[in-house]
């Protein structure tokens, strides 16, 4: 079964497609809409929709000459039904179904976070179940157990600030643009990470629950104070790297397993990805991270967590459809358990 997937959660229009029985990746392509935004600072929903509107024909067409393939090669088609912008949502939807309709073929809503924890399923070290899943992205910092696919159990999650949302915002007060993640691990590089002690946050208080808040607030006043940015960013992204070391060792001692899966658009973040690979080999386990391209919003995962359930006869409803602005992990099951 060869599955073209959609992705419209937020500010990236994606397109791929995929050979399920062959476990292979045939095609993706990533239209980023920050051109669209950038002049507001952040991503302005209505936008978004109408761009992945525009985009997604065009993106489609591109993809299936990638893979060389007509439609009728095609078995199904995924798409993000959720979480995300409710619009951005729609319009990929709208589009995913309009192409199953035609070609008459299965259509299925796929959950996004699904898609980022699963996604290093798509490289050549796939984790083998069950793991902990750290996952780290725009919208959501969360601790999962994942006992198998569809079987997630959150152990803990920020309650403020997503990560990425704190690179951003600290990125945007430092004028590096927006979405400023990676140009702010950019710019550490040449400051001191010693140079400001920002309190590391929550690690004094018990379980697996995180804070960003008031990280951000500090990065404020630092640069409030004409500390150098370099060393802002640098003291920033070092906070936060401790910060998760210290949730993850408990994570890790409490649930028993030796197994990490980082994904989501912060597990692009070289010192990060160095970091947390030093601390698994000193416990004597492993991590595992999707490719640096498939971190950050893509269809490719979309694709792949699509097909893991339309195999075993997930569909969506015969009439109409549902995206959900809302939709956690835990509320899932395995594949075939609804549908
Ligand atoms: O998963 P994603 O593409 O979108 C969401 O579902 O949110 O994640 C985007 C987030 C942004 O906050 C972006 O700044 C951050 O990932 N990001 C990074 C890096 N690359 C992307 N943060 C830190 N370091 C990076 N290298
Ligand atoms: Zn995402």
């Amino acid at each position: 079964m060869r599955v073209l997937a959609v992705e419209s959660s937020c500010d990236e229009t994606a397109v791929a497609v995929y050979d399920g029985p062959r476990g292979e990746l045939l095609a993706h392509r990533v239209h980023s809409q920050t051109e669209v935004h950038a002049a507001y600072g952040g991503v302005v929903p209505e936008l978004a929709a109408r761009d992945h509107m525009r985009r997604l024909p065009l993106l489609t067409r591109q993809i299936m000459m990638d893979a060389g393939l007509g439609f009728e090669a095609l078995g199904a088609v995924a798409y993000t039904s959720g979480p995300g912008l409710a619009g951005a949502l729609m319009a990929g939807a709208a589009f995913a179904k309009g192409v199953a309709a035609s070609r008459g073929l299965p259509a299925l809503g796929v959950n996004h976070l699904e898609g980022h924890i699963l996604a290093p399923l798509l490289g050549d070290d796939p984790p083998a179940f069950p793991f902990l899943a750290l996952l780290v992205s725009g919208g959501h910092s969360q601790l999962i157990e994942v006992q198998g696919v569809g079987r997630y159990r959150l152990l803990g999650e920020s309650i403020d600030d997503a990560i990425g949302e704190a690179f951003d915002k600290s990125a945007k007060l430092m004028g590096l643009g927006y979405p400023g993640g990676a140009a702010l691990s950019q710019l550490a590089k040449q400051g001191d990470a010693e140079a400001i002690r920002f309190t590391r946050p929550m690690i004094n208080r018990p379980g697996l629950d995180l804070s960003f808040s008031g990280l951000k607030t500090a990065v404020v006043n630092a640069v409030a104070s004409g500390a150098s940015h370099a060393d802002v960013a640098a003291s920033f992204e070092k906070t936060v790297i401790d910060t998760l070391v210290i949730k993850l060792g408990r994570a890790l001692d409490q649930t028993g397993l030796d197994r990490l899966v980082v994904a989501g658009g912060v597990a692009a973040n070289r010192p990060l990805r160095a970091r947390l690979h030093a601390m698994m080999i000193e416990r004597g386990g492993a991590v595992h991270f999707p490719e640096i391209e498939l971190c950050t919003d893509n269809a490719a995962m979309i694709a792949l967590a699509g097909f893991l359930r339309l195999q075993a006869g997930e569909r969506d409803p015969a009439a109409g459809f549902c995206v959900r602005a809302r939709w956690p992990l835990n509320a899932l099951t395995p594949p075939g358990a609804v549908g």
